[in-house]
């Protein structure tokens, strides 16, 4: 009986000696929706516990974010006004533009980055501009997506993460950056993100999905694992600082295969439908709430660096305790 695993496993000390992956709140990132309009504070019926908000009920929330030690928020602006080109995604006073200077105005606790996508903020819902024929017109997105990353840094947003997917467009947005002096923004890349059905809850949230079509020419297909090292490949090339998996949960292999070929930060976004349905367990009683510990834990182990998580705020609470 010389080889005995369970020495290592027999008081919660030794455990905690050769325990290999450590989740934090320092690892999380907290999504956000801010609306356009006022006195609006609402519950997404799909994201049981994430809400709307609109700038002027902020407040509470941030404060509340940064009392539980998160440090790290992602942006996502909803519009009233929606038209072709997206165009409120790039005004200064657009609402993701207002939203960083409110957040920066109530405290400097937080590390704001924003997503920079124009599906939020165009009529057809797709995620870049349409040519003629109503395809998505990669080159001319460039120029539209160029312009949204300028105008979130120009209002002090800390770091910009493109979202939209289209070729090309990190390096893009990095010269636009640089030549306008915000050569210090990182850019944090959703490189292999997958035409996924686990977005449902987030774009009844955001008001997002497309009118018509799918995203299936822009974003990856799901059968797919060597095309994400493509994808990530490219990326880091084009000058993006951290690259990211989305969704997480039916990716892990993807957040390990990145791991383990390239070395550069990875964050991993666990998604609306993800957090949906375990959300949803924990609170009908079907799981225990450390399931929400172990799942994220899994995303680490796998190999991710950072984890973008509507759950943030319920792990800052459990790991309190
Ligand atoms: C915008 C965007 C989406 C998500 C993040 N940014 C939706 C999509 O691509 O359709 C999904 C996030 C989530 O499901 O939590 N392009």
């Amino acid at each position: 009986m010389n080889k005995r695993p369970r020495r290592l496993r027999s008081n919660p000390l030794v455990r905690g000696l050769v325990k290999e992956t450590v989740l934090q709140v320092s690892d999380l990132i907290y999504p956000l929706f801010i609306i356009e309009g006022n006195h609006i504070k609402e519950e997404i019926s799909s994201l049981k516990g994430v809400y709307r908000f609109s700038l002027d009920k902020l407040e509470e929330e941030i404060n509340e974010i940064v009392q539980l030690g998160i440090q790290y928020v992602l942006i996502f602006g909803i519009p009233q006004h929606k038209d072709n080109r997206g165009s409120q995604a790039y005004d200064d006073e657009g609402i993701v533009q207002k939203a960083v200077k409110k957040i920066k105005s109530i405290t400097d606790k937080l590390y704001v980055i924003t997503d920079v996508c124009m599906c939020e903020y165009t009529s057809h819902g797709h995620c870049g501009i349409l040519n003629e024929k109503g395809d998505v017109d990669n080159e001319k997105s460039l120029y539209y997506l160029g312009q949204v990353a300028l105008s979130h840094a120009k209002a002090g947003a800390d770091m910009i993460a493109p979202s939209d997917m289209m070729d090309g467009r990190v390096g893009y947005m990095r010269k636009e950056l640089d030549e306008w002096g915000y050569t210090h923004t990182p850019i944090m890349s959703y490189s292999a993100k997958y035409a996924s059905s686990f977005y449902g809850p987030f774009r009844e949230a955001a008001g997002s999905a497309p009118t018509f079509g799918d995203r299936k020419s822009y974003q990856m297909d799901y059968a797919n694992s060597n095309e994400a090292l493509r994808e990530v490949a490219l990326d880091i090339e084009e000058g993006a600082d951290i690259v990211m998996v989305k969704p997480a949960l039916a990716y892990l292999d993807i957040i390990r295969r990145v791991k383990d070929t390239f070395n550069i930060p990875i964050a991993a976004y666990n998604v609306s439908g993800e957090y949906a349905m375990l959300k949803l367990a924990v609170e009908q009683g079907l799981l225990d709430e450390k399931a929400i510990i172990e799942t994220l834990l899994s995303i680490k182990r796998a190999g991710a660096d950072i984890i973008i998580t509507y759950f943030a705020k319920d792990i800052a609470k459990l790991l309190k305790d």
